[in-house]
C-alpha cells in the first residue's frame, strides 16, 4: 500500500503504549481508520468517545480486517495470543508488538507457519513512563525517542519496511538489533534500573519508623524511585518472562554492591572518589551523546592532542579499520537494495555511521555495527522515505556527494549538511553535471553546503569529467540508476572504481569503455541484496606503511589490505622511491582485490611524482610528504590542486608543519616541492584534518625531539583506534585531551 495513512490499524490493547501509537497515528492523519480490542471496556469506550480509534472490535475482526496489527500487551498475555492471532489474522497483516522481552514471543512466533513468521515483525520502544494505561496516552510519547526493531531471520524485509514507517509517523528513531541480543541488553538499561526502583521502596517501607523515614525522603528518592510507579502487573511479567538474562545482570550488579560495600568498609575513599568520577563521567557523555542533553560536567574538555616522543621502531602483524569509500557504498547500495545486505569489515568511523545515521533516518532499518558487523534490510530502489531533519554528513566530502546523486533523483525533498570543514568544501562539482540531468540543488553563494535537494525525474545525461573525481563520478551513477536512458560519465584520468565494482556485486549491470575512462549505467534497473566483506583501507595503511619504510630497524605486515588499482598509488609512489612493499597472499573479496603487505626499512630517494598516479594516491598525499621529507633530495608533485579542498588546504597545512620540523619546502597553486632532511620537534597544527594529524604522528618516529599535533578530534572519522595501533607496533603516541 504506497499511501501509509490508507492501512488498517489494529491495536491489541489500548493502555499507556497502544493508546499512544493511536493518538499520534490519528494526529499525524485524522483519516487513517483505527479499531482497538482490550479487556478494559471503559479504556475502549474512552478512545472511541475521543476519537482515538474509529471502531471497537472483537479479537478476531481485529486480525481478519486490518493491514496492521500491533499487540500493545505485556509480554506473556502477547505470547499466548500468537497462536490465535496465526489462525484468524488475514494473510497479508503485519504484526508486530511492542513488548520489552522477547524471547517468549518469539518461542510462540516460531511454532506457526513460516508466512506468518515473515510478518511478524518484533518492536521495542524505548519509550514508556511511569504512567500507565490509557488515561496516560498521548500522541507524543515516541516523538525523538527510540523504538528498537528486531528483525529474524525469517522476516520479510517489505513487512519490516511497514513497521519501520509506522515508527517514523509517530517522530521516533528506528534502531536494529539482534534478537540474539534484545533481552539481556534490555535486562541491563531498562529491567534492572526498574526493579532496583522498586527493590529501594520496598527497603524503606522495610525499615521501622518507615512513616517518618519517608517524611525526610527528598528529591534524590523521588528521582530514584520514579521507576517504581510503573505498572506492576507488567513489570512483574517481564521479569520472571526475562528471567535467565535477569538473574545474570543481578549476579553482576550484586557483586558490584559487595565491592562498594567494601570499598567503604575500608574508608577507601580514593577508590571510591575514582568509581564515582568514572560512573559520574561515563553518565555524562550518554545524556550528551544519546539523549542530545547538555550536562554540566567539571572539565568542557574537547579538545584533542596528540603527543609524541621521539623515535621508536615499527614492528607486528596488524590489520587497520575498514575502508571508507567501500563502507559508505555498501550503506547505500544495501539501503536500496531488494533484500538482505550483511557487511562485514564495517569501518565504525564517524564518516561512515554519519552515513548509516543517514539511511535509518530515511527509515531502513539496519542492525549494528558491532565489531563492524551489520545487516542492513534494504528498502528497494524505490523504497526511501523523506527524510525528517537535514542529513548531517559530518566530515565527509564522499557520503554529500554521493547522496546528492541519490537524493536528487528521489520523489522528496532532502537538506544535506555537515561540519565546519565540509560546510566549506565545493559542490559545484556535483550540482553542475545534475543540474544538467534536470536536478534541482540550491548551495550557498560560494556553491558550498548547505544543500537542499528538490527530488525530482532526472533523464540521463553524457558527462566528461573536468576532474579525475571518484566522488563526482559515484553520484552521477547513483542518479543515472533512476535517470530515463543511459548516463554516460568519462574520467580524465583513472580514479577509484568501487562504485561501479559493488554495483556489478548488486547484480546491476555497468559498462566500461575505453580502458575503463568511460562508464556507464541505464535507469531503471534493480539491485539485489548481496553479502560485503570490506577490506582493510588502504589509506589508513598507508600510515604504516611509511612508518616502517622511514625508520632503520622496522618490520610490519598489514592484513587484508584492499589493492585495488585504483587505489594502489601509495605504493607504486613509496616502491618508486625505494622502499620495500611487499604485496602478499593476492585474493579476490567480492570483487575487490585484497593482499597482505609487508614493508621493512628502506632508504628513500626523492622523486617527481607521475600525474598518472595522482587519483590512485589522492588521500596518502599528507604521509607520502613525510616519507619526502625523509627521502634523499628533492620530491616533486605538480597537477595536484584538488588537495586546496580536501578537508583541509593539505598543500598549506603539510607545508607549514613541515616548515614547522625544519624541513624546506616550496609550494605551488597545484603542488609542492619538498627537500629531504631531518625532523626536529615542534608544535604542528593538524587544521582539523584527520590525515595531516596521522601524518605528522608518523613523523615522530624520525624526529630529534618531542612533537605536538593539536586539532586531532578528527582522526576518528576515518581510523578509530588509531592511537591504540600506532602504540601496539611501537610509536610512541599520546592523546591528550585539553580544557578549551
Ligand atoms: C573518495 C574519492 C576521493 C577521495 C575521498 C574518497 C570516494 O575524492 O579523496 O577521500 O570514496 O569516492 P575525489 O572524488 O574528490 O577525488
Amino acid at each position: 500500500m504506497s499511501d501509509f495513512y490508507s492501512n488498517r490499524i489494529a491495536i491489541l490493547g489500548i493502555g499507556l503504549i497502544g493508546g499512544s501509537i493511536a493518538r499520534g497515528l490519528k494526529s499525524a492523519n485524522n483519516d487513517i481508520f483505527i479499531s482497538a480490542y482490550d479487556q478494559n471496556d471503559e479504556a475502549l469506550r474512552q478512545a472511541l468517545s475521543e476519537g482515538v480509534i474509529n471502531q471497537i472490535s472483537t479479537l478476531e475482526e481485529l486480525a481478519r480486517e486490518s493491514n496492521i496489527l500491533v499487540i500493545a500487551l505485556p509480554p506473556i498475555t502477547a505470547a499466548q495470543l500468537i497462536p490465535k492471532l496465526a489462525a484468524v489474522a488475514d494473510k497479508h497483516c503485519i504484526i508486530t508488538d511492542v513488548a520489552s522481552v522477547k524471547s517468549k514471543i518469539m518461542e510462540a512466533v516460531k511454532e506457526q507457519p513460516l508466512s506468518f513468521q515473515q510478518r511478524f515483525v518484533p518492536g521495542h520502544p524505548i519509550a514508556g513512563s511511569e504512567e500507565s494505561e490509557f488515561k496516560s496516552s498521548t500522541s507524543e510519547l515516541f516523538r525523538d525517542r527510540n523504538v528498537i526493531l528486531i528483525p529474524h531471520t525469517k522476516i520479510n524485509p517489505k513487512a519490516l519496511a511497514v513497521v519501520n514507517e509506522l515508527w517514523r509517523k509517530l517522530g521516533a528513531n528506528i534502531l536494529g538489533m539482534e534478537l540474539a541480543k534484545h533481552d539481556e541488553v534490555l535486562a541491563m538499561t531498562s529491567h534492572l534500573p526498574h526493579l532496583l526502583a522498586y527493590t529501594i521502596v520496598d527497603a524503606l517501607v522495610g525499615q521501622q519508623q518507615s512513616e517518618d523515614i519517608f517524611r525526610y525522603a527528598a528529591g534524590g528518592f523521588a528521582d530514584f524511585s520514579r521507576l517504581a510507579s510503573s505498572n506492576a502487573k507488567m513489570w512483574s511479567d517481564i521479569f520472571v518472562t526475562n528471567s535467565e538474562a535477569m538473574i545474570l545482570t543481578l549476579d553482576s550488579y550484586i557483586e558490584r554492591l559487595q565491592e562498594f560495600k567494601k570499598y567503604i568498609a575500608n574508608q577507601d575513599h580514593s577508590l571510591l572518589m575514582r568509581k564515582l568520577s568514572n560512573a559520574k563521567d561515563v553518565r555524562d557523555d550518554f545524556l550528551q551523546k544519546y539523549l542530545g542533553n547538555k550536562v554540566t560536567t567539571q572539565s568542557t574538555a574537547t579538545n584533542i592532542n596528540f603527543t609524541l616522543a621521539p623515535g621508536g621502531v615499527v614492528k607486528g602483524d596488524i590489520r587497520v579499520p575498514g575502508d571508507k569509500s567501500i563502507s559508505h557504498r555498501a550503506i547505500i547500495l544495501g539501503s536500496i537494495s531488494d533484500g538482505v545486505t550483511k557487511v562485514s569489515g564495517f569501518l565504525q568511523g564517524e564518516d561512515a555511521l554519519n552515513t548509516l545515521a543517514a539511511f535509518q533516518e530515511m527509515g531502513v532499518t539496519i542492525v549494528g555495527p558491532s565489531n563492524g558487523k551489520l545487516t542492513i534490510y534494504g528498502v528497494g530502489k524505490e523504497g526511501l522515505k523523506a527524510p525528517r531533519v537535514p542529513l548531517y554528513m559530518g566530515n565527509s566530502g564522499t557520503a554529500m556527494r554521493l547522496l546528492c546523486g541519490l537524493l536528487a533523483v528521489q520523489k522528496f525533498d532532502s537538506v544535506l549538511t555537515g561540519d565546519e570543514s565540509l560546510n566549506q568544501r565545493p559542490m559545484a562539482r556535483v550540482i553542475e553535471p545534475l543540474a544538467l540531468m534536470g536536478a534541482k540543488i540550491e548551495s550557498t553563494e560560494k556553491n558550498t553546503p548547505p544543500l537542499l535537494v528538490s527530488g525530482r525525474e532526472l533523464k540521463a545525461a553524457e558527462y566528461d569529467m573536468t576532474i579525475a573525481s571518484a566522488q563526482v563520478k559515484s553520484c552521477l551513477l547513483l542518479a543515472g540508476l533512476y535517470a530515463k536512458g543511459e548516463t554516460i560519465i568519462t574520467e580524465p584520468a583513472p580514479c577509484r572504481d568501487h562504485t561501479e565494482r559493488m554495483l556489478e556485486g548488486f547484480g546491476y549491470v555497468v559498462t566500461k569503455q575505453h580502458d575503463g575512462r568511460k562508464t556507464s549505467v541505464h535507469g531503471g534497473g534493480s539491485l539485489k541484496a548481496a553479502s560485503i566483506d570490506i577490506p582493510a583501507d588502504i589509506s589508513s595503511a598507508a600510515f604504516f606503511l611509511v612508518a616502517a619504510t622511514i625508520t632503520p630497524g622496522s618490520k610490519l605486515i598489514l592484513r587484508h589490505v584492499g589493492v585495488n588499482p585504483t587505489r594502489t598509488g601509495i605504493i607504486n609512489l613509496l616502491n618508486s622511491m625505494g622502499a620495500n612493499i611487499q604485496i602478499l597472499n593476492e585474493t579476490n573479496v567480492g570483487g575487490e582485490p585484497v593482499a597482505d603487505l609487508q614493508v621493512s626499512y628502506a632508504a628513500l630517494r626523492g622523486i617527481e611524482i607521475p600525474k598518472d598516479q595522482i587519483p590512485l594516491a589522492i588521500d596518502e598525499f599528507p604521509v607520502l610528504f613525510i616519507a619526502a621529507a625523509c627521502a634523499e633530495g628533492e620530491t616533486i608533485l605538480r597537477g595536484a590542486s584538488e588537495l586546496r579542498v580536501k578537508e583541509s588546504d593539505r598543500i598549506e597545512a603539510m607545508a607549514t608543519g613541515l616548515e614547522t620540523l625544519g624541513i624546506s619546502v616550496e609550494t605551488f597553486s597545484d603542488g609542492i616541492c619538498i627537500e629531504g632532511g631531518n625532523f626536529q620537534g615542534g608544535v604542528i597544527d593538524s587544521f582539523g584534518d584527520h590525515r595531516i594529524a596521522m601524518a605528522f604522528v608518523i613523523a615522530g618516529l624520525r624526529a630529534s625531539t618531542p612533537i605536538k599535533i593539536s586539532n586531532c578530534a578528527n582522526v576518528g572519522t576515518s581510523f578509530p583506534g588509531f592511537i591504540c595501533l600506532a602504540n601496539k607496533v611501537g610509536i610512541p603516541v599520546n592523546q591528550v585531551t585539553e580544557e578549551q
